[in-house]
């Protein structure tokens, strides 16, 4: 490998490289080329005096030629090395060169930034995964697979591969489905997760299971989903949320420390869901910076601005964030950012900007000043401890509206605003979900994780009276921002998972057709168990500082859940959809798998 000849007892020896021409330049009778493989670049040199033949081959490479050299590796003079590559100090004075293949003029240069529509890197995905920095993302994510297994198998783990033609699951999303030749009229889904698999492992005695499983969705893609994705599943019997949260921890800071050689620190901040969302406005805060949500709903509460005390005697709330140095923001700009909240449902965006007057006092000037009373300004800069130069940002309305668009508008201003730090792990759980909610989509409640989900003991009584307040024994696994893991500790007794059927609607037969083998199983000696399953790809992407998943899947799919590069989906033939007994009934809406679009 070239990249071995870093290594300075290379020097004299004779060595036979094979790689892909990376780059060739001809200068003063000399014929220099970059060659490259998956472990860097070495500069080789032909040199028509000592090895004409190779030579006079060697003046008609072009890019990304696969050719084979030998040659000695040779100590460049002190002002021809280059720092920038490991192999710097080096050249190969070549000898012999073969041409293995040709290549025809690549679409686009096979460079570390390549500056490339995304959608003819797809194309030629096998180019773009020939460029260095693509290379490193996909070692990266060998490495951490590497890294988890021997993790988990250290820890007492097995892993057992669980099928892909199954039973739908219900998980939240749709199911992609194979249509079964045998069996007419009938078909197979692709596991959404192992999810019931893994528990039903758990009452075979697998007491500690894991698999690198792949998963299929049928959802609204976006840059941190794909159809088909990877998670590292995991199921423990025997144990409670804390040891599922400690092994997590474990895993995660063992496979960085492995990989990246950094150090997390342990244990992982913890949050409840109610206080993520009070103070972040969402159920997955990157807490890599501040600017938290404050509440000022009792200062304003009897202000007498309609806008405030209507939307509090609603049972709403008004909240602010404090954006740090953004007093002498335009009006313009104020409704640029007055749009994200609204974009969210919010009514409108109120600003207080804070300056400090001549006097050395805090002046406040906002369109609230006709409303608010000094004191009552005074106040929210107290309580949101705003200074000077600081503007204030309100929004009032229904709880879970101002929450979330404050928490919008939060992760707009941080990136605006340069407050992330790109090089930080912050990690986070979130814990004590609410165990259902209400869809207006379906009209009715639904888990919010899955129905298999156990309610925390406490709660257990609302369970008839008051549903939607029953919390979950449900943990996810936050880092920076991004959801990188879910999971619960589960229902393993027949009575309890029937009740939570029917509290999402299931009539005790459907529960019977969909569910009875995990029923039935619960009746054979179900150990109480729990578990996780994170994200692989995002835990690759976040690793690897990237910010899509596509970028760390080898052949990953568009928006539109198409593979540019070999069309795929695609149509079959007349013969093949009569053999399933399938019948295209809407021919117009049949196109072909053409797409413009990625997330
Ligand atoms: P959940 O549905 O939350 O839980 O999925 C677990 C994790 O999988 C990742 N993920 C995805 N990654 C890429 N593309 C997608 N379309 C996609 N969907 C999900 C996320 C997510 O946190 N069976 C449960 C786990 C359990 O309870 O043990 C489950 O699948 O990082």
């Amino acid at each position: 490998m070239v990249g071995e000849l870093a290594d300075e007892a290379f020097v004299g020896k004779t060595v036979v490289l094979a790689g892909w021409v990376a780059r060739r330049r001809d200068l003063g009778g000399l014929v220099f080329i970059d060659l490259r493989d998956r472990s860097g670049i070495v500069q080789v040199v032909f040199n028509p005096e000592t090895s004409p033949c190779a030579h006079r081959v060697a003046e008609k490479l072009g890019s990304e030629d696969v050719v084979c050299i030998s040659g000695v590796v040779v100590e460049r003079p002190p002002g021809a090395v280059n720092p920038s590559i490991p192999t710097g100090k080096v050249d190969v004075a070549a000898e012999f060169l073969e041409v293995l293949s040709k290549s025809k003029t690549p679409p686009f240069y096979i460079t570390e930034d390549v500056d490339v529509d995304e959608l003819l890197r797809l194309k030629y995905r096998y180019l773009d995964l020939r460029r260095p920095d693509m290379q490193k993302n996909m070692i990266l994510r060998h490495r951490l697979t590497i890294a988890v297994r021997n993790f988990l198998d250290s820890r007492g783990f097995i892993e057992v591969e669980t099928p892909m033609f199954i039973r739908s699951t219900p998980e939240g999303a749709r199911d992609y489905v194979v249509p079964s030749r045998v069996n007419p009229g009938r078909f197979f889904a692709l596991p959404q997760s192992p999810q019931l698999f893994k528990q039903l492992l758990m009452v075979s005695g697998f007491d500690r299971y894991f698999q690198i499983a792949r998963c299929f969705r049928d959802e609204d893609l976006r840059a941190d989903r794909q159809p088909e994705f990877t998670q590292i599943d995991i199921e423990m019997s025997f144990i409670n949320r804390d040891d599922v949260l400690n092994l997590t921890e474990d895993m995660m800071t063992h496979c960085i420390e492995e990989t990246l050689g950094i150090s997390v620190a342990k244990p992982f901040l913890r949050m409840s869901y109610a206080d993520a969302m009070e103070r972040y406005g969402s159920d997955k805060p990157d807490i890599r910076f501040g600017m938290e949500i404050r509440d000022i709903s009792d200062v304003v509460k009897n202000c007498g601005f309609r806008v405030f005390q209507g939307a509090i005697e609603a049972g709403g709330k008004v909240a602010c964030i404090v954006a740090p140095g953004c007093s002498q923001l335009s009006r313009q700009e104020i409704k640029e950012l007055e749009g994200i909240v609204k974009n969210f449902g919010a009514g409108g965006l109120m600003s207080i900007a804070l300056s400090c007057g001549e006097d050395g006092n805090v002046t406040f000037s906002s369109q609230l000043t006709k409303f608010l009373t000094e004191t009552e300004l005074q106040e929210i800069a107290e309580v949101t401890a705003a200074k000077d130069g600081d503007l204030i940002l309100i929004v009032a309305g229904p709880g879970n509206v101002v929450l979330e668009s404050l928490g919008r508008l939060r992760l707009h201003l941080g990136a605006k605003l340069d407050l992330i730090s790109e090089n930080q792990l912050a990690f986070l759980w979130v814990t004590d979900f609410p165990l259902f909610e209400f869809s207006q989509e379906e009209d009715r409640i639904v888990a919010v994780h899955h129905a298999f989900t156990s309610p925390l003991e406490e709660d257990i009584h609302l369970m008839e009276t008051d549903p939607l307040s029953v919390r979950a024994n449900m943990y996810d696994l936050v880092l920076n921002g991004v959801e990188l893991g879910s999971g619960s500790i589960r229902i393993h007794k027949r009575d309890v998972q029937e009740k939570i059927f029917g509290v999402l609607g299931f009539s005790e037969e459907e529960a019977q057709e969909k569910f009875g083998f995990l029923l039935e199983a619960f009746e054979y000696g179900a150990p109480p168990h729990g578990g996780i399953a994170l994200g692989f790809d995002r835990m690759v992407m976040l690793l690897a500082g990237r910010k899509t998943i596509r970028d760390v899947i080898a052949f990953p799919k568009t928006q539109k859940a198409v593979c540019p590069m070999t069309g795929a989906p695609g149509a079959i033939s007349e013969e093949q959809l009569t053999e399933l007994y399938i019948q295209v009934v809407d021919m117009g809406k049949i196109g072909t798998s053409g797409d413009t679009e990625l997330p």
